[in-house]
């Protein structure tokens, strides 16, 4: 299997993430590490281990990782994932503490410590990979790819141009796509559309299976903006995870992208050169280079609804 390591901010999706990493036969998930985002950082790491045991997955290694981003305050989602930034299902509190080494150095050891290189799935602001990659740069020798829920081409959801993991801490994300290894870019314009119908989420909701019951408990987590009452449910972060394990199911495209750091209302928005090239940005004489990034373009959505369901079913 593909070693890798979740770096999230558990969050509703976070934890359909979590569900499908621990459950898909092609992936090992070797360590989760948690940062400030959707809930402050403690929280986060509550609801991660509580989803790691629920989904019977006790033994992964959690770590706590940056309270803050690196400029910005934190600005959490309750109003999306709930008071306890996890829907409000009213789970049970953890039984075990996280480890007792920070995200960073977590990260650094597993990344090391891999029998092949790592794929590294940051579904969150990404402080922590920011802190990892300036801290220890010899891990990227043993990183695979780097496949982030974050940013888009075409919109945005913090803000109408910048989507909320890269807009939470902008300045993390562009050390990110500065990093020399390869990255893909799992954004809003395909994270919106993968749906789980709602019949199939009542399914699991009435599977009897703990593991099934609550990714259906998290997928049918109230629509606060639509206020739905059996609403079908986006896999949110879990698409990106389904893109690690089935790359196929996803079209990308590498190209240029840059995170305007700049304050005012274009803050955090990922800018995505998609003009024909080689040669228009040379034609303009644009003297900075961008990194290459894959971009997510189109997914395949019924394929990644029947790959979550059949390996959250299993
Ligand atoms: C991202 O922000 C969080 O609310 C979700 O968990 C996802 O990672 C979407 O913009
Ligand atoms: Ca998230």
């Amino acid at each position: 299997p593909t070693p890798v390591i979740i770096d999230c901010d558990t969050g509703v999706d976070d934890a359909l993430a979590l569900l499908f990493a621990v459950r898909h036969p092609g992936l090992e998930l070797r360590a989760v590490t948690c940062v400030a985002g959707n809930a402050d950082v403690d929280q986060v790491v509550r609801n991660t281990l509580t989803v790691l045991e629920q989904a019977g997955a006790p033994q992964v290694p959690v770590a706590r990782g940056a309270e803050r981003p690196l400029l910005e305050p934190v600005r959490t989602a309750h109003h999306v994932h709930g008071r306890d930034g996890m829907g409000d299902l009213g789970l049970p509190a953890p039984g075990r503490r996280p480890a007792d080494v920070d995200a960073v150095t977590l990260l650094r050891r597993e990344i090391l410590a891999a029998p092949r290189p790592v794929t590294l799935i940051p579904t969150a602001p990404l402080t922590n990979i920011a802190l990892l990659l300036r801290t220890h740069p010899e891990v990227t020798r043993n990183i695979e790819r780097i496949v982030f829920m974050g940013g888009a081409v075409a919109t945005g959801n913090a803000t109408a141009v910048a989507e909320f993991n890269v807009w939470h801490d902008p300045e993390a994300a562009a050390i990110l796509l500065t990093a020399g290894v390869p990255i893909t870019m799992y954004g809003l314009d395909v994270f919106q559309r993968v749906i789980v119908p709602a019949d199939d989420v009542r399914r699991l909701r009435a599977s009897g299976e703990p593991g099934a019951v609550l990714a259906g408990r998290l997928l049918a987590h109230r629509d606060p903006v639509t206020g739905e009452e059996d609403p079908p449910g986006g896999l949110g972060d879990a698409g990106a995870v389904c893109a690690v394990a089935d790359p196929a199911g996803l079209t990308t495209e590498l190209l240029p992208v840059e995170v305007n750091l700049a304050p005012g209302p274009a803050r955090g928005q990922t800018v995505v050169d998609r003009r024909p090239r080689p040669g228009e940005a040379e034609l303009h004489g644009e003297a900075r280079e961008q990194p290459l990034v894959d971009v997510a373009l189109d997914v395949d959505v019924e394929r990644y609804v029947k790959l979550y369901l059949a390996t959250v079913e299993r």
